[in-house]
């Protein structure tokens, strides 16, 4: 059987002189005075591929000259140094063979968004997703192993639930059987289940909202990494986000300088974020922004343009903690020092990126915990597993949910979150 060599690995110099295979897809091509020159890509890069007419067996050129962009194929011949070619490497081809003729490929330059969202199934493979795909798993790689690296241990909640944790508006609702379910918001509640047997845990699955926005921050569907701690306060849980989040961001920096260049960003940005982030409590910036002259007062939630006020030159993330009790979720611990406030914080991204991670300290005291659900005006039934757990030995503790699409976003710099998962779902778009 042919052993085949990742172009990556030809790139890097060590190759000069041998004979090897590659296989791919043909990303570019030209021909001039009996040459054949393919650009060839696989997952690790792309290289020039020069098929001279008199080195191959006439049917191999002839394909050569027939396969059209994307088609795929294999080739083998000795690498030799090029300057010219693209990568500084060309194969001297002397077998190639067609694995299978692609059609004429429906995406070539300027296309529209639209079109590029339908043929997302095609796009996938252009260099900027895979990119993308690539940075995303190493970002999720170093977050999961900042947790381990804590004693973190990474737990499996459910997806289809009946106790919405984000409130009722917008839950997927779907029929289970005989009776009613939802996709799940969070998994929130079901990680303070966890706590009770692990202490500390995470969990990185999808999470659902039906959010009628249609803004450059909201999916229909995201992948949510989600953790909850026993034993911790809100200021622990702040410290814990600003610790994972820069740890994150260094080792990207470290590690995957050319991958952020493709990206235009500059490895030295990323390796600044560092703990402390700056912590500004909900008053303060409501404060701020009025001295900007926007038109806000205590109790109103901040918009896309306030986000974008507040954190536009910063160098990291912030905090923003002690929202008011009103507008905030049934399951926060009221502040002691403020009652119509709350213990918890968002972390906004900076320059207007948005909010990468919601957190709080939850209501642990059983009786404090029934109120609260019964202002909301709740279906106690469906949370009764929810309250049990504060009879049965509560302890004080914290969480938190962090985006994953949203800190790819903010990492990379990109315009729209879509670009940031695969198969963008939003309120008007669940193909492909
Ligand atoms: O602030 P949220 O709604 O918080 C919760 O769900 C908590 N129960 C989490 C927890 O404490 N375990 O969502 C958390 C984060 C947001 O900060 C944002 O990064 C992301 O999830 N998020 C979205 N990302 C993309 N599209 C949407 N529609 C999102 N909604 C929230
Ligand atoms: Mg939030």
């Amino acid at each position: 059987m042919t052993e085949f060599t990742q172009i990556g690995k030809i790139l890097s110099g060590k190759y000069v002189g041998r004979d090897v295979s590659v296989r791919g897809w043909i990303y570019r091509k030209r021909s001039s005075g009996g040459v054949q020159f393919l650009v060839l890509r696989d997952s690790t890069g792309t290289m020039q591929v020069a098929i001279k007419k008199e080195n191959v067996p006439e049917k191999a050129y002839h394909d050569a000259d027939k396969a059209l962009i994307e088609s795929a194929v294999t080739a083998k011949g000795v690498v030799k140094e090029d300057k010219r070619a693209p990568g500084g490497y060309e194969l001297q081809v002397t077998k190639f063979s067609v694995i299978s003729f692609s059609e004429p490929f429906p995406i070539t330059e300027h296309q529209s968004t639209e079109l590029l969202l339908d043929l997302r199934h095609l796009w996938l493979r252009s260099q900027k997703l895979t990119n993308i795909m690539k940075v995303r798993q190493y970002l999720v790689n170093y977050l999961r192993e900042y947790f381990f690296s804590q004693g973190f241990w990474e737990v499996a909640p459910p997806i289809i639930t009946q106790a919405g944790c984000e409130g009722g508006s917008t839950l997927f609702e779907f029929k289970y059987f005989d009776d009613t379910a939802y996709l799940s918001q969070s998994a929130q509640l079901y990680n303070e289940v966890f706590i009770t047997a692990l202490e500390k845990i995470f969990v990185l699955a999808p999470s659902f909202r039906a959010e009628r926005s249609r803004t450059v921050k909201h999916l229909a569907e995201y992948w949510h990494l989600e953790a909850e701690e026993a034993f911790y306060h809100n200021e622990d849980n702040m410290k814990l986000q600003e610790e994972l989040v820069s740890y994150a961001c260094q080792k990207l920096a470290k590690n995957h300088a050319d991958l952020l260049e493709f990206f235009k960003v500059k490895p030295e940005t990323l390796a600044k974020v560092s703990p402390p982030f700056k912590r500004m409590r909900y008053e303060d910036a409501i404060d701020f922004l009025v001295k900007k002259e926007v038109k806000k007062k205590w109790g109103d939630d901040f918009g896309a343009e306030d986000e974008e006020i507040l954190t536009t030159g910063l160098e990291k993330p912030m905090f923003i903690y002690n929202y008011p009790k009103e507008g905030r979720a049934f399951y926060m611990k009221v502040n002691p020092e403020n009652p119509k406030t709350v213990l918890n914080a968002d972390m906004q991204a900076p320059n207007g990126h948005g909010e990468l991670v919601g957190g709080s300290e939850r209501i642990w005291e059983y009786d404090e915990l029934m109120k609260r659900i019964k202002e909301e005006k709740l279906d106690v039934k469906s949370y009764q597993w929810y309250v049990d757990l504060r009879k049965y030995g509560s302890v004080p503790h914290s969480g938190f949910g962090l985006g994953i699409e949203r800190l790819l976003k903010w990492v990379l710099n990109l315009d729209h979150i879509r670009d940031a998962v695969p198969f963008p779902r939003t309120i008007n778009r669940v193909y492909p």
